[in-house]
């Protein structure tokens, strides 16, 4: 699956990506995607095979006039009824999101995100779309409410993803955003 924009290519990772693909996890911005982190070209080369088994939902945000990967974005299928089996509808879908640092403040995140909510929600059955975004992630926070997402609530001290210097948990404070189908048909009907 190919999505296009006015700037951008969004598409599946693919060999030859590994040099972009280090360029923005050899250090990632914020403690959420600690574990994402790449510590070498060789970890780079996995992190391009991982990307290309999950192609459906996993997406190269590609600059359209150099073809350079400048991020990504993905999100997969959750049930929204836990007890419900595995007939129940997958129609639930959480976003990560992340540009390179020399790319950012340039509406890029913006654009390739309204695309992509575009494709869960038209193509692939998507009811709702939630986020969640440390307190401190202004810009993420900012992203979302561009796209029309409602804050749903704090909570404190919800998650932690990296360790305090004297090896205690650092527990950080979580933003959860979201949007319906009729919202996002509303929001982008009135833009
Ligand atoms: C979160 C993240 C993806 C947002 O990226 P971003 O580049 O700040 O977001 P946008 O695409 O909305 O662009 C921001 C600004 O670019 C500016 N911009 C510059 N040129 C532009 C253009 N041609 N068209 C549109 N906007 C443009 C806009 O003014 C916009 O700011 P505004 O909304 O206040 O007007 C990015 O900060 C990131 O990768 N962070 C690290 C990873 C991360 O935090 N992920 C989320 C974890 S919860």
């Amino acid at each position: 699956m190919i999505i296009e924009t006015e700037r951008l290519i969004l598409r599946p990772f693919q060999e030859g990506d590994e040099a972009d693909l280090y360029e923005y996890l050899r250090e990632p911005a914020v403690n959420c995607f600690a574990n994402m982190k790449l510590n070498s070209p060789d970890e780079a080369q996995a992190g391009i095979k991982e990307r290309i088994e999950k192609a459906e939902c996993c997406f190269a945000v590609t600059l359209k006039t150099t073809g350079k990967v400048i991020g990504e974005i993905e999100a997969f299928p959750e049930s929204s009824e836990p007890d419900g089996g595995k007939d129940s509808p997958c129609d639930t879908f959480s976003p990560c999101w992340m540009l390179n640092a020399e790319y950012q403040g340039k509406g890029y995140a913006y654009e390739a995100a309204c695309a992509f909510f575009d494709y869960l929600f038209r193509q692939k059955g998507a009811r709702r779309i939630y986020a969640y975004t440390e307190d401190n992630n202004l810009r993420s926070q900012h992203l979302c409410e561009k796209l029309g997402m409602r804050r749903e609530g704090l909570f404190i001290e919800y998650v932690s993803f990296i360790k305090n210097p004297d090896g205690t948990p650092h527990y950080e404070n979580t933003i959860q955003y979201a949007i319906l189908k009729k919202e996002w048909l509303a929001h982008t009907a009135s833009a």
